[in-house]
């Protein structure tokens, strides 16, 4: 089993070891680093909630966003005990605080139940004390950020924050909407994912003192794809694959671009009321007529040409280490592998 230092319980997903090795010797040991301040400041012990902070942070997940931080902060991040090396810990850990927050609160809003094959902390403890575990962990990664005292760093994260809970309320708005537009829908998947991996791209090149723009660009274009696999996952994946039922999305009205593709191309599709879907039976079954009008594998192209574009906009002259790392995160993306 591969597994990252200081972590030695958890699995290293298979697509994340070619990323590693093309990455730099240090890139594992950073990702160590980030796991123990990850864990650690998700239990600070002061509070009632601090027992399921931790659970859930320790429950696992790929660390993609850390991961894109640290590749991104490249060379400069290598040196142990640099302020670079710090800032660049401080980074993974507060990008994974708030991806491990939104998806507490996506899971209320969501109504989910599984995650990670487990029952969500809205399933086990209720819309309450989920909310208020999803809040702890906002504000242990704002405290993690200011740290270091770094206005533009919090700045990042303020504004991924904020894009995160207007993509989450614009789901809201839309839900049952099967009229909304393609690019409504682009633009919902920039803001609940694109922009955190944009934040984490630019607290990586924050980190080693570099531009961060062209960074970016790359990373808000993965994280758009990464969005549009995942809701193909939701309608082509078996629950083994997933951690939860297939047809989520279509159970709680939120509406993807497979499903916005295939009622193109299928009538019957374009005149049901997705109100009627209320049973996981039902959901799986218009999965299937999703996948067969070929809707699923047409969003699986838009996404490889997302990341087509987001390879482009890497910057021109990149040391090769991270110029190959960076192409296998997002081909990781693409073949939904991470
Ligand atoms: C899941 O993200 C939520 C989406 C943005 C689609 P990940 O697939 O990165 O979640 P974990 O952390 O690995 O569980
Ligand atoms: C991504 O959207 C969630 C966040 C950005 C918080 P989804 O609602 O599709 O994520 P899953 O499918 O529940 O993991
Ligand atoms: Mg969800
Ligand atoms: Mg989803």
């Amino acid at each position: 089993m591969t597994t990252v230092d200081g972590a030695p319980e958890e699995r290293v997903p298979a697509a994340v070891v070619p990323i590693l090795a093309a990455a730099g010797a240090h890139v594992p040991v950073v990702l160590g680093e980030v796991e123990r301040a990850l864990r650690s400041a998700a239990s600070p012990g002061d509070s009632v909630l601090d027992g399921a902070a931790f659970d859930t942070v320790a429950a696992g997940g790929k660390r993609l966003r850390p991961l894109l931080a640290i590749v991104v902060g490249g060379p400069q991040v290598a040196e142990p005990g640099s302020a670079a090396r710090a800032a660049v810990v401080r980074a993974g850990v507060a990008v994974e605080l708030t991806h491990t927050a939104t998806l507490l609160h996506d899971d209320v809003l969501d109504a989910g139940l599984l995650r990670r094959g487990r029952p969500t902390a809205f399933a086990k403890s209720g819309r309450a004390a989920a909310t208020c575990l999803g809040d702890v962990l906002f504000a242990g990664a704002f405290a993690t950020l200011a740290s270091g005292g770094q206005a533009a760093a919090l700045q990042v994260l303020a504004r991924a924050s904020r894009e995160l809970a207007q993509g989450e309320l614009l789901q809201r708005a839309d839900a049952w909407d099967a009229d909304v537009g393609e690019d409504r829908y682009l633009h919902r998947c920039h803001l609940k994912t694109g922009a955190l991996f944009e934040a984490a791209a630019r607290l990586g090149a924050l980190a080693a003192g570099e531009d961060d723009d062209a960074f970016a660009r790359f990373a808000s274009a993965i994280g758009v794809a990464f969005q549009l696999f995942d809701d193909v996952l939701d309608v082509v994946a078996p629950p083994e694959q997933t951690g939860k039922p297939r047809g989520t999305d279509l159970l709680d009205g939120t509406v993807t671009l497979p499903m916005l593709i295939a009622r193109e191309r299928d009538a019957s599709l374009a005149a049901l009321d997705l109100r009627s879907i209320t049973t996981p039976e039902h959901a799986a079954e218009v999965c299937d007529r999703i996948a067969a009008t070929g809707a699923t594998a047409e969003t699986e192209a838009r996404a490889e040409a997302l990341v087509a574009d987001g390879v482009e906009a890497l910057p021109a002259g990149l040391d090769e280490a991270r110029a190959t790392a960076l192409r296998l995160v997002a081909r990781g993306v693409v073949d939904r592998r991470l």
